[in-house]
């Protein structure tokens, strides 16, 4: 979090952590944050945000996803900032805060190009006077989201979403509204562009360590920024749940996929696809034992996989296994999982299921 408040400077930090934080555990990363100069923490649902209050967090909390109209008394009762793109949602905000006579702060959210969430410019006027329409309704924060700012290290398109966006803000104000925060800043644009960052930011893969693409490594490291400023910070391991000795010629897992060329010894790990541990890794990751790496043979199934220890010695029953991270001089890196599932490592990270127990080191 220091890099990520060194980037941020003075301005309100939102860390994004939707997707049961990025796959790190929601309730261990906030009573993280609690500990962390964080203002906010950005949310996909209104379920996410009760859990986040349920774990001790009661400072700001940022709903960027979408709460269907029956359920936004939770905006109320959870004390929330939703982003609202759409009348029908306002006009019920609005309600919902005449009603509790309490004020609502909404974030309204800006379409710039990336045609997700958003406000067109040609709707504008329309919202703005909506939400002109309740006093119980304070326009917090106008924002939006880049559409490829992590994809390319040609920012052109970045460039005209960030002018759209300023005169989109133009447009609100001359509306008559006057938000306190404009936030546009992901991990990428928080890294790379200064103009992105105003009065809000909003990182989410940064604050787990890890680079948004290598693309965005490579725009960093052009404008001069240092090697080393992000590190990960989860490790994924099991243990192993049975060794095995199988002759040369025997087939492993479903499928029959492998085929092994000489005796082998094998060990059995209680982890697959279920867990997250992606189909497509299959005959193609390795894991690493004792510092060493261990070649995922044959399939992954839905709970098991099988690994080849031939060449470590002295692998136990129950010994540790590293899926993800570092152990002694090896590293399995979320990019590298990312590569082999042609996949980013975003979606390596937050599909690791929820049910696997977290603990904080
Ligand atoms: C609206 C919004 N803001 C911020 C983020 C954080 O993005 P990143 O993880 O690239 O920093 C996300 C993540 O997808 C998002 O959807």
């Amino acid at each position: 979090m220091n890099t990520i408040r060194g980037l941020a400077g003075k301005r309100k930090v939102a860390v994004a952590v939707k997707a049961n934080a990025y796959g790190h555990g929601l309730k261990e990363m906030i009573s993280l944050l609690r500990a962390e100069d964080v203002e906010y923490i950005a949310v996909h649902s209104h379920g996410e945000a009760a859990s986040a209050r349920a774990f001790g967090w009661d400072r700001n909390i940022l709903v960027v996803g979408y709460i269907a109209l029956s359920d936004l008394q939770a905006v109320i009762d959870l004390d929330l900032e939703p982003t609202v793109y759409n009348t029908e949602t306002i006009n019920r905000l609005g309600q919902l805060a005449k009603q509790s006579n309490k004020e609502i702060n909404i974030h309204l959210k800006l379409e710039t190009g990336t045609n997700r969430q958003g406000v067109e410019e040609s709707r504008l006027e329309k919202v703005s006077t909506a939400i002109k329409k309740y006093p119980g309704l304070h326009l917090r924060g106008v924002s939006t989201h880049f559409a490829n700012i992590e994809d390319t290290t040609n920012h052109e398109y970045a460039s005209f979403q960030l002018e759209t966006f300023n005169r989109l803000t133009a447009a609100v104000r001359r509306y008559g509204l006057k938000p306190d925060l404009r936030h546009t800043a992901c991990s990428a644009a928080l890294l790379l562009f200064d103009d992105t960052k105003f009065e809000l930011v909003r990182p989410g893969i940064a604050a787990y360590g890890l680079w948004p693409s290598k693309e965005t490594y490579l725009s960093y490291r052009l404008q001069g920024g240092s090697n080393n400023i992000l590190s990960p910070i989860m490790t994924w391991k099991t243990r192993v749940a049975q060794i095995k000795e199988v002759p040369r010629d025997a087939f492993v897992g479903y499928g029959c996929t492998y085929r092994a060329t000489s005796k082998t010894r094998l060990a059995v790990l209680p982890v697959g696809y279920y867990d997250g541990y992606d189909r497509s890794l299959s005959n193609l990751a390795y894991v690493l034992i004792k510092g060493k790496r261990a070649p995922v043979r044959g399939r992954v199934c839905m709970n098991l996989i099988m690994v080849d220890i031939t060449d470590i010695k002295g692998v136990r029953l129950e010994e540790p296994v590293v899926l993800l991270g570092r152990d002694r001089e090896e590293m399995v890196s979320a990019d590298q999982i990312a590569d082999w599932a042609k996949t980013v490592n975003y979606e390596i990270i937050s599909r690791i299921c929820g049910n696997i127990p977290r603990q904080i080191i």
